[in-house]
């Protein structure tokens, strides 16, 4: 054997060591394959010669299985049987514990070492063996999963008896104690800040008040929710929800839950609920809480079942004021859900911290106030409704307004709204703002729209196709539908110079240092992911394809994006 502790015995061993080609055999049935797969992993990592078949038999084509196992059950010094009903019941495992049997009649060489992986009867030949239980714990049957502490601790049991050398516990509490510490003591210089000492009173009172300023961001990322007003309509969700239900968004945004509620796979159970519900509040019992299972067959991640928790939002004076409804995701196809998931959340942190910086850098940059002029300057004087694609946070929006248009303005990004917000545009009454994404937007006013604009926005579109097919039906015929985009060719190195000279020029640079770095670094990550996304010629080829001609197209703004007017045929 090789274990690493044992180096004071390798020179009493070395010649039985030799002896032996494999320190370990693992024998068990296929069942439990995996599971004993990662128990032969965890030993190879620990320098122990393993032989597991899968790893072994490609060595020897051509030859009877008989033969070859027999000889490595000899050539081994330990053989592990997994034991488990299914391990009784096969013929192959009897066959190898039988070979063993002949070789070892009693295990008084100790040559076998029986892990109870299920526990199950045993054989009367074998019933004097002692076993060690990988459960749970004590009187559990669940079987304890590599990288669980209950494997370690029945793991280092095992390594024991394959390795007296070996410290042993053989009680699980003190284990776990010495476990944990363990874990800590490794884990303080490799973890960000984990040598730090625990937080002072004072400390945790002056958190939780910076908390208590941001905690409002926090439903915005957790687990898929939607929130109901008093009277059961749809009023928000969050980004998760907006994932799993992009394809029914614009069937319930606004309306009475009960839009969501046909499109649900289980909606008779969930009809009943609701009846159920309502006699309730009609007998004046206001449920606080409502729990219930909700199914949604979606087309993105297959069938998608939650356990739904609606809880009663209140105001200062208890009054109902909204429902928060929480989806528990039991089921998804969890590995597409993840990515897709992962990189929604991390494109909405990057427009949320983008937002602060934008408006700070931007708005006294020469070339992004021109862009915006060259954007809009397309729209004809007569026009007098515009709609808005990715307003963020109303620098066009802003532009429109003052030249007297009503504006119907789309942004999905709360962070930057929050900055439109400061600007005060909301108080001319010209502006309606729709608070979602471009994709999922249902504008009411069907070809009554004079104007679309979308400045620096397209690129970050998931379905480009499908929103100019939108903003085509949301135009007049001649309507005019003005971007500006970057595109597969795009190379922001000339603008993010120019942003910063521009900075020095005006003696800003220093003040103003910190925001154009998280420009910068914003831009590069957008660089990367999305700006390059698309190419001219699909933006070209999407624009025709849904009934718009090309009437001006051009690179602009540092050459960091090409403006494209089109009119709508
Ligand atoms: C680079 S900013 C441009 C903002 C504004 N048009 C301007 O020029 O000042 C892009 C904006 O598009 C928004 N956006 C991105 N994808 C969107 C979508 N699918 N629906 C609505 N807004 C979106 C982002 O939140 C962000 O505010």
């Amino acid at each position: 054997m090789r274990g690493g502790a044992m180096a004071q015995q390798v020179a009493v061993n070395v010649v039985e060591d030799r002896a032996f080609t494999y320190d370990v055999f693992l024998s068990y049935n296929s069942a439990q394959r995996d599971w004993t797969r990662a128990l032969a992993r965890r030993l190879r990592a620990d320098s122990f010669r393993v032989f597991f078949d899968e790893w072994e038999m490609p060595k020897y084509i051509g030859k009877t299985w008989i033969d070859v196992l027999s000889q490595n059950i000899e050539r081994t010094q330990k053989v592990i049987l997994v034991w488990s009903p299914e391990f009784f019941n096969s013929e192959w495992t009897s066959f190898e514990s039988n070979i063993l049997q002949t070789q070892d009649p009693n295990g008084k060489k100790d040559r076998i070492l029986p892990l109870i992986h299920t526990p199950c009867d045993l054989p009367s030949r074998l019933k004097f063996l002692q076993g060690l239980e990988f459960s749970v714990a004590e009187g559990e049957s669940r079987t304890a999963e590599v990288g669980s502490i209950e494997f370690e601790f029945r793991y280092q049991q095992l390594l024991y008896n394959l390795d007296p050398s070996r410290p042993f516990e053989g009680d699980f509490e003190q284990f776990k104690n010495h476990y944990q510490e363990r874990q800590l003591t490794d884990n303080q210089s490799r973890v960000k800040d984990a040598d730090s000492p625990p937080l002072s009173l004072e400390d945790e009172a002056s958190h939780l008040h910076q908390l208590r300023s941001v905690i409002y961001q926090a439903p915005r990322y957790s687990t898929p929710t939607y929130f109901l007003d008093p009277h059961l309509a749809v009023v928000q969700w969050n980004v998760a929800f907006e994932l799993i239900f992009r394809p029914i968004l614009s069937a319930i945004r606004r309306r009475h839950v009960n839009y969501f509620i046909v499109e649900l796979a289980n909606q008779n159970e969930v009809f009943d609920h609701a009846r159920e519900f309502t006699e309730r509040v009609k007998e004046g019992q206001l449920p606080l809480v409502d729990l219930e299972p909700l199914v949604y067959e979606s087309p993105d991640y297959g069938r998608v079942e939650f356990v739904k928790i609606a809880t009663q939002l209140t105001d200062r004076d208890a009054n109902l004021k909204a429902w928060s409804v929480a989806l528990l995701l039991k089921k998804i196809d969890w590995k597409l859900y993840l990515r897709d998931l992962e990189e929604r959340l991390r494109e909405d942190r990057l427009w949320g911290l983008y937002a602060v910086s934008y408006d700070a850098v931007l708005r006294g940059f020469g070339p992004y106030r021109e862009l915006v002029q060259d954007v809009i300057g397309a729209i004809p004087d007569r026009a007098t409704r515009v709609l808005e694609l990715g307003a963020g946070t109303g620098n066009v929006t802003q532009q429109l307004l003052l030249r007297n248009y009503s504006v119907t303005a789309v942004e999905n990004n709360p962070f930057m709204l929050e900055q439109m917000a400061a600007k005060a545009l909301h108080s001319n009454r010209k502006l309606t703002v729709l608070v979602e994404s471009v994709e999922n937007t249902e504008f009411d006013n069907r070809r009554n729209f004079d104007a679309a604009v979308a400045v620096n926005v397209a690129y970050a579109l998931e379905d480009p196709l499908r929103c100019f097919r939108k903003v085509a039906e949301a135009l007049k015929t001649g309507g005019i539908f003005a971007l500006s985009t970057t595109h597969s060719n795009t190379n922001l190195d000339a603008l993010l110079e120019a942003i910063k000279s521009d900075l020095v020029l005006q003696g800003k640079f220093d003040e103003y240092r910190e925001h154009y770095e998280r420009l910068v670094s914003v831009n590069r990550a957008i660089e990367k992911t999305i700006a390059r996304r698309y190419s001219l010629e699909q933006y070209g080829e999407w624009l025709v394809e849904t009934g718009f001609e090309i009437v001006r197209s051009e690179p602009r703004y540092c050459d960091a994006v090409e403006v494209i007017h089109a009119r709508k045929l």
